[in-house]
C-alpha cells in the first residue's frame, strides 16, 4: 500500500519526505490525531530514533513514510 507520505504527495499536501521513505530524515514528520494514533500500531525502533530528531515532537508524532 501507499504510505501517508505518498498519499499526501499525490494530493499535494505539504509534507516533505526528503529521503523518500528510507528512514533517513525526519521531514515527513506528522502529528497524528489521538483517535487514530492507537490504531496505527507501534513505531519501529528505527522510526523512534529518527523521530527524536524531528522538530516539535508530540506524543502522537509519527513519520509519515512509515504509516502504511
Ligand atoms: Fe525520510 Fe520519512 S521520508 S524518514
Amino acid at each position: 500500500g501507499l504510505s501517508v507520505m505518498e498519499i499526501a504527495h499525490r494530493f499535494d499536501v505539504d509534507i516533505e519526505g526528503a529521503c523518500e521513505g528510507s528512514l533517513a530524515c525526519a521531514t515527513c514528520h506528522v502529528i497524528v490525531d489521538e483517535g487514530w494514533y492507537a490504531k496505527l500500531g507501534e513505531p519501529s525502533e528505527d522510526e523512534e530514533d529518527m523521530l527524536d530528531l524531528a522538530f516539535g515532537l508530540k506524543p502522537t508524532s509519527r513519520l509519515g513514510c512509515q504509516i502504511v
